[in-house]
């Protein structure tokens, strides 16, 4: 649809044979533009015109190096996991912000680029054009084409090569970092720490030497039997540092009646200590915390989509979208009489993933227990 209806429409023939300046301007007559203003920015070549292309191929440079810096960070960086007492759990922790914040750096400077290209290279030109409504016809999408390239033209796009060249680096940085989080899938091995890979290690695992990990409260309080009375549930961290922060380590500690029947799944015997019972605070669907704890029939909820799971049947999901467990982490006291985790976890906690219950072959000791 065109914006004047009195001007004469080529055909296909016609604008064929027309050059690209020619259908630019017929672009701009069919929509009903009229040129109020226009004028290149400065005298091409002189020193103003050489200072605004530095300018802008700053702005294209430095999005190329922070996209080279998050391609080298996503593909070298230490990731794995470090348990929170490590002295290289820095390392471990800064990785996600530095991802974040050079994929982050390289738009926004492509963004600042644009911009500057748009204000210091390109025409300057005041424009006015009445409105129309509906899709453009072919005729006026041949002719905005060819306005971009004739304008791109008369920028001399093409014969500042600087400005090319950057436009390019940061255009293919732009391209390839986009394409890293999906191809890096590919590149790293998850398993490369075999059975200490980050899926299967928390917080709770003991120490090195040994120690075994204290519960506590989220102000770093350990949890001793007589802080819980009969019924109720607390949510405890792991006591070592970053353990509260720690995205797999919250755990539910139930203090459940005497009189409660409850199943114990196979391979899980011994993981409480009386009638207290410790369970991953994580939903096996998508890794929400489950929270809302009902006394009476032992069930929790997952706010986020109504999982429940119940705790006398083993922690077992009775409703929602979970088709997991929450996994048990077996329990005990230490000399001091507060509570400790025996060991990590024996099955992956959170939501399931792709070989999860399909370990490699040089895997002896299965996690997921069976129910
Ligand atoms: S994350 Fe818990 S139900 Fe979806």
């Amino acid at each position: 649809m065109t914006g004047n209806p009195n001007l004469q429409v080529p055909d296909e023939d016609e604008l064929r044979t027309m050059s690209r300046e020619e259908r630019a301007h017929l672009g701009m007559a069919l929509d009903g533009v009229e040129l109020a203003e226009y004028g290149e920015r400065y005298v091409p070549g002189s020193p103003a015109d050489k200072h605004a292309e530095r300018h802008v191929a700053m702005w294209f440079l430095l999005a190329a190096l922070f996209g080279l810096i998050f391609i080298l960070v996503f593909i070298f960086w230490p990731a794995e996991y470090e348990p929170a007492y490590s002295d290289r759990q820095w390392i471990y922790a800064l990785y996600t912000p530095l991802i974040g914040l050079t994929l982050g750096a390289t738009i926004l400077l492509f963004g600042l680029g644009v911009v500057s290209l748009a204000k210091k290279i390109m025409p300057h030109e005041v424009a006015v054009q009445q409105r129309h409504v509906g899709m453009s016809d072919e005729v006026d999408r041949q002719t905005l084409a060819a306005q971009v390239l004739d304008t791109g033209d008369k920028a001399g796009i093409k014969r500042r090569g600087m400005l090319m060249g950057s436009l390019l680096a940061a255009g293919g940085a732009l391209g390839v970092a986009a394409l890293v989080p999906v191809l890096g899938g590919l590149i790293k091995n998850p398993w490369a720490e075999r059975a200490d890979s980050p899926l299967w290690v928390t917080p709770w695992a003991p120490a090195p030497d040994g120690t075994k990990v204290r519960m506590v409260q989220i102000d770093g309080t350990p949890v001793k039997p007589a802080d819980m009375t009969a019924g109720s549930m607390m949510t405890v961290f792991p006591g070592v540092p970053g353990g509260a922060k720690a995205s797999d380590a919250a755990v539910m500690l139930f203090r459940l009646r005497s009189d409660s029947v409850v199943r114990i799944r196979d391979g899980q015997q011994g993981f409480q200590f009386g009638d207290f019972y410790a369970f991953s605070k994580i939903c096996t669907h998508v890794g929400c915390p489950v929270s809302l704890y009902e006394q009476q029939t032992g069930r929790v909820l997952c706010p986020c989509h109504q999982s429940q799971f119940n705790v006398y049947e083993g922690a077992f999901p009775v409703f929602g979208p979970a088709t997991r467990p929450l996994p048990q982490l077996p329990i005990e006291l230490d000399s001091e009489g507060y509570f400790v985790a025996t060991k990590d976890f024996i099955e992956a906690v959170g939501p399931g993933f792709w070989e999860n219950g399909k370990f490699p072959a040089w895997y002896s000791e299965p996690k997921e227990a069976s129910g």
